[in-house]
């Protein structure tokens, strides 16, 4: 259908942005082309989110604003994807009856049929073959390329929905992947982050170091990264990998959820705090310098204010260059959803205030040690809020902003940190 045009709203994680390039990419290969807004559409596609209810809660609200959208245009197509549509299918059909087609992050390769059809559908359940096909993707970024490499978890951590949205674990065949990457290093992108729910358990012939070692060889490529790690899985292999392959940035996000083993119990992580600790010290030892970052939930089911100290007190013992921080929410159909007892929405809320402050002065003291160092930044952009000013990021991960010519987009270019920022330095080009 020439002519037609597409739009994306996209919730989520980086995975979730990553679909959303694929189904950008489904769609373009339709003949469709993309709208600069949802008013200017003929189809609209949400790729939606179900980590936390306040996701889900956004995207029902903007599907409710987007049907009077569809009164003015009755040709208008919406379109459900991600991990609601996963999880509820039919409901969401029988939610909001105005939806015309429905698919899950395992049913991107049905794009192209079910945009054909006329009748409301929903796209089937689980394809777990869909690890095996290789979709094409329309990126965003002209430097940095997101590269699925493992769908799906098999983890059940008591509170998440990832295993019941996108199913077990299935890992790429290597040699697509690099053949992805290879392509991509054609095309001028310096940096790949490999996504996965749980990166670090990728096994398809060869494993994840392997997998590391490989890419770490690609002309090219001058970054590699990977997001996200569990810690079970973060063997001494990976470790050492890390530390001697030159391409692999010394930056680890490493979700911890809670200091107190208690509590990581209950939530099914697999590891203490003791014996989390003991990987960030192996991390730090073979790699100097390391900048690390986490996930905590705070209220988790049973959560002690004791409990609650134990995450402030791994917070100042770890001292990590910045988290994420999440209150508990209940999710359908995890374990963690139907246990007692339930913390209070007003003792999360007090937690994480706690929380995000003990951290806010942990990273911007671990900012200011960067102040008259010169970092390698690789260029990406123009600053969101002032357009002389460029930005990009460090190997550690860490945003630079520094007034700099436009040409310098997409290279790797050194800058002197003149100022720490709680989450951001400015910098000064050499
Ligand atoms: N409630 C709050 N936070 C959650 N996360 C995952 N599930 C939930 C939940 N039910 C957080 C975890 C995870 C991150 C991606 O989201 O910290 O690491
Ligand atoms: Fe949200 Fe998790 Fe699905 Fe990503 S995998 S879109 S974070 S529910």
């Amino acid at each position: 259908m020439p002519g037609k045009r597409f739009y994306i709203e996209t919730f989520g994680c980086q995975m979730n942005v990553h679909d959303s390039e694929k189904i950008s990419g489904v769609l373009s290969r339709e003949g469709y082309r993309a709208a600069d807004s949802a008013g200017e559409s003929d189809l609209i596609v949400f790729n939606t989110c179900s980590i936390r209810h306040k996701a889900e809660q956004k995207f029902f609200s903007r599907l409710g604003r987007i049907r009077k959208l569809k009164k003015k245009n009755p040709n208008l197509r919406i379109a459900v994807a991600g991990c609601i549509a996963q999880q509820q299918g039919e409901k969401v059909l029988k939610r909001a009856p105005y939806v015309d087609f429905v698919f899950g992050p395992q049913n991107i390769h049905l794009l192209a049929d079910l945009v054909r059809r006329s009748a409301p559908t929903v796209a089937d359940g689980d394809n777990p073959g869909l690890a095996e096909k290789d979709l094409p993707a329309i990126r965003a970024s002209g430097s940095r390329a997101w590269v699925a490499v493992m769908y799906g978890c098999n983890n059940f951590c008591s509170y998440c929905v990832v295993p019941y949205t996108r199913g077990r674990e299935r890992s790429r065949p290597s040699a697509n992947i690099l053949r992805e990457i290879e392509e991509l290093a054609e095309r001028g992108f310096r940096e790949v982050t490999l996504l996965g729910q749980n990166v670090n358990s990728y096994r398809s012939e060869i494993g994840f170091p392997e997998l590391l070692e490989k890419i770490n060889s690609v002309a090219g490529i001058e970054r590699i990264r990977f997001v996200t790690s569990h810690p079970r899985d973060l063997s001494e292999r990976l470790i050492s990998a890390i530390g001697e392959l030159e391409k692999v940035c010394e930056h680890f996000h490493l979700p911890l959820q809670s200091g107190s083993t208690r509590i990581l119990e209950s939530m099914n992580r697999g590891y203490s705090y003791d014996e989390y600790r003991r990987r960030i010290d192996r991390l730090r030892s073979k790699v100097p310098g390391i900048s690390l970052t986490t996930d905590i939930i705070t209220g988790f089911p049973g959560e002690t204010d004791a409990d609650h100290q134990q995450t402030i007190s791994a917070l100042a013992d770890v001292e990590f260059d910045g988290i994420f921080a999440f209150k508990f929410s209940p999710r359908t159909g995890t374990a963690a959803a139907v246990m007692n007892p339930q913390v209070m929405d007003e003792i999360k809320s007090r937690r994480i205030l706690e929380i995000l402050e003990v951290q806010d002065e942990i990273t911007l003291k671990l900012n200011k040690k960067l102040e008259g160092s010169v970092q390698k930044v690789l260029v990406e952009g123009l600053s969101e809020t002032d357009n002389k000013v460029l930005s990009g990021r460090t190997r550690s991960n860490k945003i630079v902003n520094f007034v700099g010519n436009a040409f310098c987009i997409g290279s790797t270019v050194p800058v002197r940190i003149v100022r720490a920022r709680k989450h951001s330095l400015d910098g000064e080009p050499l």
